[in-house]
């Protein structure tokens, strides 16, 4: 057994470039190891800790960038929430509708989900004044998607480019319930919405096209507030006037983090690992759904159910990866999964087709486009489609000089890609995975053997 050569140096300008040396022989993935916890459960806990009476108790959060910045803006709003480590945060909640107007702009950083999430909540607190923004990435996210249902529940809302760009300024006001057909399957406009109708005087539904992650509706049932779903129309109904209690909250793993190791594992040959400890909620293992349809060798042990969420170990061998297509339903429940998934098509027999995920052109990046340049630079052979990608697999990867564009999961999903490219492969601005998964690159250390 020989391991890769991984070292990571910091450039003038701060930022980072990872450099991935596969060795010429000899390289398997082995052990057993723990992810992070689930971002968006983590930047859940940390809101609906703040909103509700009483204290709510965190274990397992993410110490990445994304939940750093809920925490910032929430303290800002009233809420007390203690230093943030893994074993135990604090959170002591102001009561909904009781947010303090904050003496300077909440900056969400890099984060869509504390951004839209907060918007809910921020529009329904009458008489006071909000402004929001994040970094370049969010200032250019559509945000037109949360700000028009909530216009349509008497939110005022202001932003550039017709209301659609952080940053963004909020007058609060007493909103009035909806039923809001979204147009598209996302949790973040669903949850905005949720939050927004906890604080009216009736009941608020969401419909959505495709059932997209649940955690919101999980979560603000153990908090007790009254919620109910009709699984035959995607639609969520919450009850206005709520009243949240602090709760216990146990954080499960990414499953978003688990899936470059899945498929790192699977695309190196003869590697085994077990991922422990991984949140496998069903709105969120399309990635699984995916990699058995490409002969990904992954079982499932020791399943549980932690917290109000399935968790599971996830052990995973090396094995000849075969392309599919994945579009449709499936793509809310694997989307923050298709960077990755698109290095397992490269390393697949025949051509995988990914379709209906236009989303991925307003994530972090452009996620389309980025991905297919990227790997493209390492001999990859990916086209671009309006609203997905066409990979044609079998290709031998070779080290090249690329780059992250600041979005985590390109930068790790490059290398991923880089354990089965020849040569060296050099990530330029690798510091972004620290977004979701701060220990990333001694993970990768780790499991190299
Ligand atoms: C998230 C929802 C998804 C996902 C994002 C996290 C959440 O976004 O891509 O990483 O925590 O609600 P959309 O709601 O825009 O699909």
């Amino acid at each position: 057994m020989s391991a890769a050569v991984i070292t990571l140096k910091t450039q003038e300008n701060g930022s980072d470039n990872l450099m991935i040396q596969r060795p010429t022989a000899g390289l398997s993935l082995q052990g057993r190891i723990l992810v992070p916890g689930d971002k968006s459960i983590s930047h859940r806990a940390l809101m609906l800790g703040a909103i509700a009476e009483g204290e709510t108790e965190i274990q397992g959060l993410l110490l990445g960038e994304d939940p750093r910045s809920t925490a910032h803006c929430f303290r800002a709003l009233g809420a007390e929430i203690s230093e943030l480590n893994t074993e135990l945060v604090r959170v002591k909640g102001i009561g909904l509708g009781n947010f303090q107007e904050p003496l300077d702009v909440l900056n969400a950083g890099n984060s869509g989900t504390t951004i839209r999430l907060m918007l809910g909540l921020l529009a329904s607190h009458p008489g006071r004044f909000f402004t929001v923004t994040g970094d370049d990435s969010l200032r250019s996210r559509p945000m037109s998607r949360v700000v028009k249902p909530l216009q349509q529940m008497a939110a005022e809302i202001w932003g550039r480019k017709d209301n659609n760009l952080a940053p963004l300024a909020i007058q609060g006001q007493a909103l009035k319930p909806i039923h809001y057909h979204s147009p598209i399957a996302s949790a973040q406009v669903k949850s905005c919405i949720l939050l927004a109708g906890l604080n009216t005087d009736g009941k608020t539904t969401v419909t959505e096209p495709a059932l997209s992650r649940d955690h919101s509706e999980r979560m603000l049932r153990a908090f007790g507030a009254e919620l109910s779903i009709d699984p035959e129309t995607n639609s969520v109904t919450v009850t206005g006037n709520a009243k949240l209690y602090g709760q216990k909250v146990v954080v499960p793993g990414d499953i978003s983090s688990a899936a470059f190791w899945l498929v790192a594992a699977s695309i190196v040959p003869g590697s085994e690992l077990v991922v422990e400890n991984v949140g496998v909620n069903p709105t969120r293992t399309g990635i699984l759904e995916a990699l058995s349809m490409m002969g990904a060798d992954i079982e499932m042990e020791n399943q549980r159910e932690v917290a109000g969420e399935p968790v599971a170990d996830l052990r995973v061998r090396s094995s000849q990866l075969k392309s599919c297509t994945i579009a449709g339903d499936i793509i809310p429940r694997l989307i923050d999964e298709i960077p990755i998934l698109a290095v397992a098509a490269t390393f697949a027999e025949g051509t995988t087709i990914i379709r209906d995920a236009a989303e991925l052109r307003v994530k972090e990046s452009d996620r389309i486009t980025v991905m297919a340049q990227q790997l493209n630079k390492m001999g990859g052979k990916i086209t671009e489609l309006p609203d997905g990608m066409e990979i044609t697999g079998g290709t031998a990867l070779v080290g090249a000089e690329v780059d992250s564009h600041t979005d985590h999961r390109i930068g790790m999903s490059l290398a991923i890609a880089a354990l089965n490219a020849s040569g060296t492969t050099t990530i330029h601005r690798a510091e972004a995975a620290a977004i979701s998964y701060p220990n990333f690159t001694s993970t990768l250390t780790e499991v190299c053997r």
